[in-house]
């Protein structure tokens, strides 16, 4: 067994736990088959998760073990074309029918836990993952501790959320009072699954690894950071949810947030979960909140009519037809702190865009004097040198900086120093979903939202919330397979700025 001492803040300093027992509500949704089967089954075949583990997968159906495992091993298939590999897998999968407001199924699970601690060694490690209607996770949690589910041997408890962490602050208060009462802060991993992906994980390394970026990370050098979070797809069959939530909630308070906190922090002494978390929290509470005056100047929403011969939001199966939700929104976010100043971090993300893209792009001041301009043969401008951090779909650096065109007599010309991640490096990476279990088992919460940050968050998005449930908008105000509405340039007009992508 491989043991890997971490300092963190959850349930650290300890070993790499190797062993624990999984309980799965919401056993066999959608993302339980798609994402966090295969995410387990990578960790088991890597080694990372050893034999001592079991899983109980829990959800109203009524399932035997049998009929469970398959669901399994269909769910890992293409993970792997080892027969046996799979079936040794499935076989650590249990099944029970379990009602989450009955307290008579939480005591017969804790049941099964112990006889499966005992079975398969796990030293009373224990990993709940809550992946339900958030309506449920309080009860959940509550029912755990007092039916009795928690390990009491020195084994861990960790309870694992997925989002919507709340519909705004008050809420989501609400909702970490309940589970608090239950869990510790340092037990609860909230997922977000931008953290789980490897440009967001490398930004502290690109900021803090290397001085010649460190140094130049402020307002004094930096114009502005334009953050795009751009998605190809529409809503999908996710109305039920989707029409209540909007881009505002379902991608800006928690991802585009997540990132702007790593990219806006100042640096930690150490990277340790505790550290990190402190400067991200200091970041987000220091974003000017703005009221609704601000919020009318500083935001813009967007929902998608027809275009590319599909249709328009509204027409959306189990879309109202007079929805006024927002499927694109996006803002000017400005910091009240040295290090920023008035440099303007620009995000925006929405549905139903020309193109599906993560990306992050830094764009740095020109030279306060352009020597070049004066001389007698200067054609072309100076550019602005920009950073970009690729997120999606292809992982990458590329920074944009002037050089002399390679013409006879002194010419200036812009060129790209590019780092694309290989296909074949990128088929390695570990998806999100199995590097943030990865860390759950370890205890490292770098990578997962703590209150105090999901907090902040939701104290900026809410007076946009607000202003947008008062007001009618204008819907719907961009064709599918746009960039977005056009009060989305205009935001960045007024500051003289453009975005970067795609113009650039
Ligand atoms: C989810 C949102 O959190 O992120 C979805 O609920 C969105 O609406 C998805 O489609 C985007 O994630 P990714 O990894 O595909 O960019």
């Amino acid at each position: 067994m491989s043991i890997e001492i971490i300092k963190g803040e959850n349930d650290m300093p300890t070993e790499i736990p190797t062993r624990a027992t999984f309980m799965l509500f919401g056993g066999t949704g959608d993302l339980a088959l798609r994402k966090l089967y295969p995410a387990i089954f990578n960790l088991y075949k890597k080694g990372s998760l050893s034999t001592h583990f079991a899983l109980v997968g829990l959800s109203r159906k009524a399932l035997t073990d049998e009929e469970f495992r398959a669901k399994i091993i269909e769910s890992i298939s293409s993970e792997t074309d080892d027969k046996a590999q799979a079936e040794e897998f499935a076989s650590h999968f249990y099944w029970k029918s379990h009602d989450v407001t009955n307290t008579d199924h939480y005591k017969e699970l804790g049941k099964i836990a112990d006889e499966l601690d005992q079975k398969y060694e796990t030293d009373g490690n224990r990993i709940f993952y809550v992946s339900l209607a958030p309506r449920f996770f309080g009860i959940v949690a509550k029912n755990l501790k007092e039916q009795g589910v928690l390990s009491t041997n020195g084994g861990f408890n960790r309870l694992v959320i997925e989002k919507p962490f709340g519909r705004d602050y008050a809420s989501a208060k609400e909702l970490n009072d309940e589970l608090t009462s239950a869990f510790n802060e340092n037990q609860i991993y909230r997922i977000d699954h931008y953290l789980g992906k490897e440009t967001t994980q490398a930004i502290p390394v690109i900021r803090f690894g290397n001085p010649i970026i460190e140094a130049i990370w402020n307002q004094n050098y930096i114009k502005d950071v334009q953050i795009t979070l751009a998605e190809k797809l529409g809503v999908e069959d996710r109305a039920g949810y989707y029409d209540t939530a909007g881009a505002l909630r379902d991608m800006i308070q928690n991802h585009t947030l997540q990132i702007v906190s790593y990219l806006a922090m100042d640096e930690p002494n150490s990277f340790v979960d505790t550290e990190i978390r402190r400067e991200k929290v200091k970041a987000l509470e220091s974003m000017e909140i703005y009221d609704a005056d601000g919020v009318k100047q500083n935001f813009v929403r967007g929902q998608y009519g027809a275009g590319d011969g599909t249709p328009a939001y509204r027409d959306e199966p189990g879309v109202p037809h007079d929805s006024n939700n927002n499927t694109y929104a996006a803002g000017k976010i400005v910091f009240n702190n040295p290090r920023w100043g008035k440099t303007p971090f620009y995000i925006r993300s929405g549905k139903k865009l020309a193109t599906k893209t993560g990306r992050i792009d830094i764009e740095f001041k020109k030279p306060i004097v352009d020597i070049f301009a004066k001389g007698t043969h200067q054609p072309a401008e100076l550019k602005s040198n920009v950073l970009t951090l690729l997120i999606d779909p292809k992982i990458g650096i590329t920074l944009e900086i002037n050089t002399k065109n390679s013409a006879q007599g002194m010419h200036t010309e812009t060129v790209d120093l590019s780092y694309l991640q290989s296909d074949a490096r990128a088929a390695e990476v570990p998806l999100p979903y199995e590097r943030l279990f990865h860390d759950i088992l370890k205890g490292d919460g770098t990578y997962f939202a703590s209150w105090a940050e999901v907090a902040a968050a939701w104290k900026y998005v809410d007076p946009v919330q607000k202003l947008w449930d008062t007001t009618q908008p204008d819907f719907p105000n961009y064709e599918s397979g746009s960039m977005g509405p056009k009060a989305a340039d205009e935001l960045l007009a007024r500051d003289g700025n453009s975005w970067y992508f795609p113009n650039k």
